[in-house]
């Protein structure tokens, strides 16, 4: 028989599954996450780092269960830590990192083009944590989008409390729908600096997409009974009508409402309360008075308008259009008589 005449491949077999006991995959080989954890699982387990500072290294086993890459294993994330080889010597910078991006290719491409990642280098962990990442949907998630304003808050501290006091930030904190959240306006992985032209923040697109996203839309209005008013008589005004021919220093939106603080009308601290316009035209319009700034700005002539001022436009313009009919109709209509009256009297 040929394998008595031939025993030599016994010897590649005996290799070949010698290597599978020793170095198949890493988890089935090394016992998986519990073996990580009967170390990870002490609370009192830590380091000092390069500034003497003490570093826990517990990580607990139930939250870890509980976060979405429950089903994944250590040794996923931590790719060059596949033993306790390093419980003795520690860890090399290079093999502490862990590359997201292996399993969530379309997030990392994407945060690859923003602000964050080429001029701030933050790692996808300063906005979603490690180990106990939640599900999106989870409203305890830290990217949940009530929760923004403390997550991005952590770095942007300026900007997140004034959202928090404006109107969008306490009627989101309130749970109603349809609010903006940081995300809403800036994107999610791939923010961009306000002065890049792809910015949905850019200037030229704050009055055109930013604000009018929901602004210019009649079903979210309707729900909080208002209007899209403000937006149809803005693209009617001078202001509008220079922005949108491509005037820089025309007033959009922002202008006179501010971004992250914006408030109704009522509100004293509101940018557009009767006490505040002045300097709030002021900025632009250097020799405001204050009868200048009283004009009623978003209003449109309607006889359906909505005061008295509105409606008395709207009237006025009505009849206007009345009279230019009835003048232009009239001596249309007399010179057709005339014409008449002059061809049939010429008729022999
Ligand atoms: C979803 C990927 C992922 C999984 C799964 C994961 N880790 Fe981590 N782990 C990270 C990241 C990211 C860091 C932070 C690395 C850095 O930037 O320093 C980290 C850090 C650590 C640290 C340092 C202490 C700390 O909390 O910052 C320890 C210890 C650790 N992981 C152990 C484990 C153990 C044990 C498991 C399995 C139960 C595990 N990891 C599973 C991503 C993961
Ligand atoms: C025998 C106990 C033990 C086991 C088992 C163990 N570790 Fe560790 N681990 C440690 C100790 C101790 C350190 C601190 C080493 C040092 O001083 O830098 C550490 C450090 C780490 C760090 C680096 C933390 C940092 O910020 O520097 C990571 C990540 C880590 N372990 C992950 C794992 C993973 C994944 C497993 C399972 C494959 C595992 N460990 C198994 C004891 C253990
Ligand atoms: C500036 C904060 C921030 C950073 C940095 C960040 N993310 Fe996100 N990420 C978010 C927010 C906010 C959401 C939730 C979006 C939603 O609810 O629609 C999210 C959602 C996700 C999702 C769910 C799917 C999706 O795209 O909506 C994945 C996966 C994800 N991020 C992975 C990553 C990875 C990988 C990195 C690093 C390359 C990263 N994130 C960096 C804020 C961030
Ligand atoms: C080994 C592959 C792998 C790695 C590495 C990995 N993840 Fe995940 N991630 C997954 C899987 C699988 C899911 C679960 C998807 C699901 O449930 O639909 C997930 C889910 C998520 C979600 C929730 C998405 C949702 O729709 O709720 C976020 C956020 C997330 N990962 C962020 C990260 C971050 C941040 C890192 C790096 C610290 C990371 N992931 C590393 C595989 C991975
Ligand atoms: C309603 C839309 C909207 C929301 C919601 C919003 N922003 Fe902004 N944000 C803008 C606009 C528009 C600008 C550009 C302002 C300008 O041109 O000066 C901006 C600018 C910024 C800047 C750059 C500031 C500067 O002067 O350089 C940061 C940082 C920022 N926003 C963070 C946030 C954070 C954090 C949140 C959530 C707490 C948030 N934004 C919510 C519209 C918004
Ligand atoms: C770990 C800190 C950190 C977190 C968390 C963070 N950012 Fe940033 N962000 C930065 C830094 C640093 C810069 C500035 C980069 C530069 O201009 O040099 C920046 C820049 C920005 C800019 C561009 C500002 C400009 O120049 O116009 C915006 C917009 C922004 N972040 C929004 C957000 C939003 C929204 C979130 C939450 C989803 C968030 N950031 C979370 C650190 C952070
Ligand atoms: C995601 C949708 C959304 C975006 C984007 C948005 N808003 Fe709003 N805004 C609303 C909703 C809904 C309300 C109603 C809140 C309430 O009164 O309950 C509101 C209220 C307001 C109010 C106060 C009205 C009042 O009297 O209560 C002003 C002013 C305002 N928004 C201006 C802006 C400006 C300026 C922008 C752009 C920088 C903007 N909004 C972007 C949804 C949005
Ligand atoms: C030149 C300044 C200016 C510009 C530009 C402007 N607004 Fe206004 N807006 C005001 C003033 C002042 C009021 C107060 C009521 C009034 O005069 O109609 C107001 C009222 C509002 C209201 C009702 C809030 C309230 O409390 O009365 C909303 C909503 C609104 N504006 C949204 C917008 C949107 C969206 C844009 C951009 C498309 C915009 N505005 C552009 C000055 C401005
Ligand atoms: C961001 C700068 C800016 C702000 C803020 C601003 N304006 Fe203007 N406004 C302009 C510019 C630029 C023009 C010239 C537009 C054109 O016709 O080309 C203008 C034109 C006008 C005009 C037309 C008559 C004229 O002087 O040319 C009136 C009226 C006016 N603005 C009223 C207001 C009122 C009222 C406010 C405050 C609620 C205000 N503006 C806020 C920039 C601004």
């Amino acid at each position: 028989m040929i394998w008595r005449k031939n025993k030599a491949w016994i010897v590649p077999l005996g290799i070949l599954s010698l290597l599978f006991f020793l170095g198949g995959p890493g988890e089935t080989a090394w016992g998986g996450n519990a073996q990580c954890l009967s170390c990870h699982q002490d609370k009192d387990l830590a380091k000092k780092d390069a500034r003497g500072k003490k570093v826990s290294l517990y990580v607990s086993e139930d939250l870890f269960g509980k976060s979405v890459h429950a089903g994944i294993s250590c040794t996923d994330c931590h790719t060059r830590i596949l033993d306790d080889a390093h419980a003795g010597k520690g860890v090399k910078e290079a093999d502490r990192k862990v590359d997201c991006g292996a399993c969530h290719e379309m997030s990392e491409k994407l945060f690859k083009t923003s602000v964050h990642s080429l001029r701030a280098e933050i790692a996808c962990k300063e906005c979603h944590g490690h180990h106990y990442i939640k599900p999106l949907t989870d409203p305890r998630s830290v990217t949940y989008r009530t929760n923004l304003i403390q997550t991005c808050g952590a770095c942007h501290p300026e900007e997140s409390e004034q959202f928090g006091g404006s109107i969008h930030g306490v009627e989101l904190s309130r749970g109603r729908p349809n609010q903006p959240t940081c995300t809403t306006c800036h994107g999610t992985h791939a923010i961009r600096a306000k002065s890049d032209p792809e910015s949905p923040v850019h200037f030229r697109k704050v009055a055109i997409t930013t604000c009018p996203q929901c602004h210019a839309a009649e079903r979210i209005m309707r729900e909080y009974r208002f209007t899209t008013q403000p937006v149809r008589s803005y693209y009617d005004s001078f202001h509008g009508l220079s922005y949108r021919g491509g005037d820089a220093f025309s007033a959009n939106c922002a202008s006179c409402h501010g971004v992250h603080d914006i408030r109704p009308s009522s509100d004293p601290k509101s940018m557009i309360h009767r006490d505040n316009l002045q300097q709030t035209c002021g900025t632009c319009h250097p020799r405001a008075s204050e009868n200048f700034a009283k004009g009623k700005i978003h209003s449109v002539a309607s006889i359906k308008g909505e005061d008295f001022g509105e409606k008395v436009v709207g009237w006025v313009r009505v009849v206007y259009i009345l009279l230019i009919v009835m003048v232009i109709g009239g001596l249309t209509f007399f010179n057709f008589m005339d014409w008449l009256r002059k061809t049939i009297d010429r008729k022999p």
